[in-house]
């Protein structure tokens, strides 16, 4: 195997897991365990945040793919993938900004005398973090793809 197939093994994988994390956190927003979830969403942000950094450090040293032998459909497939990561990023952002805001209100804290959370903030919330968390499994199956493109063309 060389060395772009293993880095993008490697993508793959970590992209999976993130992923499998952000549906656990999902789960655990949904049954009212905030501890959990915003766990959950912590370690799937640090994992974006990994790749980016691993993926920078990857161009620096081995560069970029040479596209010029991907066939159309794989180029179009791959900027579609880049347009969903670009959404669970965006997506995620916000989420993080929202959802700081509702920690020391009642829907986290349990505690009655803290303050109501604002239904905007919750509502932003939600949808931002379900377009991150649907975005990354998008994502993921399109890089099946890709990969599977790239293992094909050796
Ligand atoms: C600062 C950290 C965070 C806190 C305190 C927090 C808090 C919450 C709370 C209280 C809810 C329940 C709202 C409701 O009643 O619907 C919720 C739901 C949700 N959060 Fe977070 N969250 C955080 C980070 C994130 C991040 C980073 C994401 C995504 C990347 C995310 C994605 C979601 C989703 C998708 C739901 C809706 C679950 C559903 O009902 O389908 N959260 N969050």
């Amino acid at each position: 195997m060389n060395l772009q197939l293993l880095f993008w093994a490697a993508s793959l994988v970590n992209l999976a897991v993130l992923c499998g994390v952000a549906l656990f956190g999902v789960r655990y927003a949904r049954r009212g365990e905030i501890a959990r979830h915003r766990h959950a969403m912590k370690i799937s942000s640090w994992l974006v945040v990994a790749f980016l950094g691993a993926y920078l450090l990857k161009v620096g040293v081995i560069g970029r793919e040479d596209q010029s032998v991907w066939s159309n459909l794989d180029v179009w497939v791959l900027r579609i993938h880049e347009l969903f990561v670009l959404f669970m990023i965006g997506g995620g952002a916000v989420a993080w900004i929202q959802g700081r805001k509702l920690a020391l209100t009642q829907i986290v804290t349990h505690d009655p005398s803290d303050p109501t959370p604002d239904a905007k903030i919750v509502l932003t919330h939600r949808v931002a973090g379900r377009t991150a968390v649907i975005s990354s499994v998008f994502a993921l199956v399109l890089a099946i793809g890709i990969f599977a493109g790239m293992v094909a063309r050796g």
